[in-house]
């Protein structure tokens, strides 16, 4: 624990001093400030999220780090890449980096992005002793004060989501990051705000992400919080979308998000023809997977409720075919 305590500082040490050398390497670099330009970005709102820019160079940070360069510290940070050859080059080059924050605001990893076109499009940091990805919110740290003022947290996909949204003045909102949100993400996220709205994108995968953001809620759910959905217009993302509607459109969509239960009973329906008595047997079977797991009792009844019109039984009939007991009858 001691050298646990220990690594994890000198870990900490490289990624700062390497996010103020990206800082400092952005003012040298205008191709990447035309880059943010373009994106429609202020000078003001990159220095909020601290970012910066990672040279076309492979070898870069050794202008930053000199001959701790070769400590084992920028290895087990993610930083540097080790050859077969034991030759040591930069993770990052040529790419706009957005430092990743822990709640504390400890630089615990990077995203980088390209300028333009090419792949991958995001390079993030690997997993590290400082980085697990399944528990850290993009933008959370700078997000603390907003949500806790508007009461409400806005889960994004990306990098870009977060800035953009802050800087049209939209200040609580995070990202997964391109992972699916997790149990532990909820958690976190519940722990900051009792009403959280996923906002992914309005594409295929963004309403795969809302499918398994809904799966990992279920059991996180109390009668005191709420969970919602907002499906942006397909070919929009957050980022897109409030610079093409603006704010206020913006905070109107949150608000009219649709509710956790909403979107699980749509779910279930899916396609089924509920004039056919098989179909709406197989609506009651399909909510076996979900129903049950909602732990807040009272939302779960009033789903249960919600299913039964569908199915055409009593909710009595319905609890009794997922397997959970009704609440007693006076
Ligand atoms: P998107 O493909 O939606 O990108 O991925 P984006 O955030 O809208 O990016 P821009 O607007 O083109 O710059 C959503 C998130 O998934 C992760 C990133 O965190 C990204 O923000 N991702 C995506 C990666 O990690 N690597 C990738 O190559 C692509
Ligand atoms: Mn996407
Ligand atoms: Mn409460
Ligand atoms: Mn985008
Ligand atoms: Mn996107």
């Amino acid at each position: 624990p001691q050298q646990d305590r220990a690594q994890l500082s000198s870990l900490l040490e490289a990624t700062t001093r390497a996010a103020r050398y990206f800082r400092e390497q952005l003012r040298y670099a205008p191709q990447a400030i035309e880059y943010l330009k373009q994106r429609g970005l202020t000078g003001e709102i990159a220095k909020a999220f601290g970012i910066g820019y990672a040279p076309d160079d492979w070898n870069g940070l050794r202008s930053a780090f000199g001959s701790d360069y070769d400590s084992p510290a920028l290895l087990e940070a993610g930083l540097v890449i080790q050859n077969d050859a034991g030759r040591r080059y930069d993770r990052f080059r040529d790419r706009v980096m957005f430092p990743i924050l822990d709640q504390r605001g400890n630089i615990i990893g990077f995203g980088g992005r390209v300028l333009g076109q090419g792949e991958p499009k995001y390079l993030n940091s690997p997993e590290t002793p400082l980085f697990e990805k399944g528990r850290e919110l993009y933008g959370l740290f700078q997000a603390r004060q907003a949500i806790r003022e508007s009461g409400v947290v806005v889960v994004t996909e990306g990098y870009m989501d977060v800035v953009a949204l802050a800087q049209y003045g939209f200040g609580a909102a995070v990202a997964t990051l391109g992972t699916a949100t997790t149990a532990t993400h909820i958690q976190k996220l519940f722990r900051q705000s009792e009403k959280v709205v996923f906002c992914f994108d309005g594409d295929k995968a963004g309403r795969k992400a809302a499918r398994r953001a809904l799966e990992n809620s279920l059991d996180q759910l109390a009668d005191d919080r709420e969970v919602r959905f907002l499906f942006l217009p397909t070919e929009h993302d957050p980022d897109s979308f409030i610079r093409a509607e603006g704010l206020e459109a913006f905070h109107r969509a949150v608000h009219d998000a649709m509710p956790l239960s909403e979107f699980l009973l749509r779910e279930l329906r899916g396609d089924l023809n509920l004039e056919i008595p098989e179909e709406r047997a197989k609506l009651v079977h399909e909510a076996k997977a979900l129903i049950p797991k909602i732990s807040a009792p009272i939302l779960q009844l009033q789903t249960i409720r919600l299913l039964a019109d569908d199915a055409g039984m009593s909710s009595e009939e319905v609890s009794h075919a997922l397997g959970i007991k009704p609440p007693p009858r006076n």
